[in-house]
């Protein structure tokens, strides 16, 4: 390990960091130790780059529902998938907008069986469950310093285990990965483009998650790269601010929580330790109204993520009984630091008003 992996690793209280170009290219390394066509099981409410990196890897997702009042992998409907297949290989828990998940249940559950659990704590640097830190606790996790993270870097990502084995092995399988691509900005904003698009046309009809599906291959080296110098010493930098950057997001997320009023509005249960990558709500109403009003009024807002089973799977709706109501009616507001205060109150206002009048 080099000086960064190492301080990266004693960080997380681990005995191995790689770092790699991207979370999607740790999670993808990790992937590649699996068998062919293995099953890896993710919750339905997560970032599409991560089960890219399974595809691009060759496995077969499949998705569990998540709980609705923290939007992460919901226990039962993961025994549920356990019980259906018998083959599952890795399971993928999420702490999705820094949500944690009920990892010690997951693993419980995923030990008795043998699978291999790999921590997804993309969104989630520098939260707590029962005082450790999320990125130190599945038989290997994964990081991102990626854009819009909680320490954006321009990119980076780790894989941590303790798990020498795993460790040599993904370690040998980083020289096959490629360098960053010189034109990377430029062909992201094409894939995000034509994301758009195509998600417009989803939005009547599903069945161009499909085309969705196919261009996920065709851009796949935007986001599957080895790290570079730059990257790393963003990293070495940035880790000193990790803690100015948390205590900020928190006040942040706690402005909404208090003062987001509306009765249309379902806030997310409290959960000790964790630390908001996004404010994630659910919202009962006419979203695209709110959207088009908020968005008129400069505010930054989201509604990721939509269910992904419809796009990697053959699952039936009916398994996803929460995801589908998450997927109509979930928003994000940003809460990183380079939102004042004064910024965020002004838009709480503004949204305030906004619902009132919907
Ligand atoms: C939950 C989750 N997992 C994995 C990734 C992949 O990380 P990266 O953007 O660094 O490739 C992301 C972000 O895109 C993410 O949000």
């Amino acid at each position: 390990m080099n000086k960064l992996e190492n301080k990266i690793s004693k960080f997380f209280n681990r005995k191995y960091c790689l770092l790699t170009g991207s979370g999607s290219t740790s999670m993808y390394l990790i992937f590649l130790t699996c068998k062919k066509k293995g099953i890896v099981v993710f919750p339905t409410i997560t970032c599409m780059q991560a089960v890219n990196a399974a595809i691009f890897a060759d496995m077969k997702p499949l998705f569990c529902d998540v709980n609705l009042n923290d939007f992460t992998m919901s226990v039962s409907s993961l025994k549920n998938i356990l019980n259906k297949y018998k083959n599952v290989e890795m399971i993928v828990p999420t702490h999705v907008f820094g949500n944690s998940c009920d990892l010690d249940k997951i693993i419980e559950i995923a030990s008795k069986r043998k699978i291999f659990v790999l921590e997804d704590a993309a969104q989630s640097l520098g939260s707590k469950i029962n005082n450790k830190k999320t990125g130190s606790i599945g038989n290997a996790s994964i990081v991102s310093f990626g854009h819009t993270k909680i320490l954006d870097c321009g990119g980076g990502g780790g894989i941590l285990t303790n798990d020498s084995k795993l460790y040599n092995r993904v370690k040998k399988l980083y020289h096959k990965i490629p360098k960053k691509l010189k034109n990377s900005k430029e062909l992201f904003n094409n894939y995000r483009n034509i994301y758009y698009k195509i998600k417009r046309l989803i939005d009547h009809d599903d069945k161009y998650w499909k085309l969705l599906y196919e261009i996920q291959f065709l851009f796949r080296d935007v986001f599957i790269y080895k790290i570079n110098k730059k990257i790393k010493n963003n990293i070495n930098k940035s880790l000193a601010t990790l803690q100015n950057n948390l205590s900020k997001r928190n006040i942040r997320s706690n402005l909404y929580k208090k003062y987001l009023k509306a009765k249309q509005i379902k806030h997310p249960a409290n959960k000790k330790g964790s630390i908001c990558w996004r404010y994630t709500f659910l919202y009962n109403g006419n979203r695209n109204i709110f959207f088009k009003k908020a968005r008129k009024e400069n505010i930054d807002i989201s509604s990721w993520y939509p269910a992904l089973y419809k796009m990697y799977s053959n699952q039936k709706s009916n398994f996803f009984k929460n995801s589908n109501i998450i997927d109509q009616q979930i928003v994000n507001l940003w809460v990183s630091p380079e939102y004042s205060v004064k910024k965020i109150t002004n838009n709480i206002q503004k949204i305030n008003k906004i619902l009132d009048l919907l």
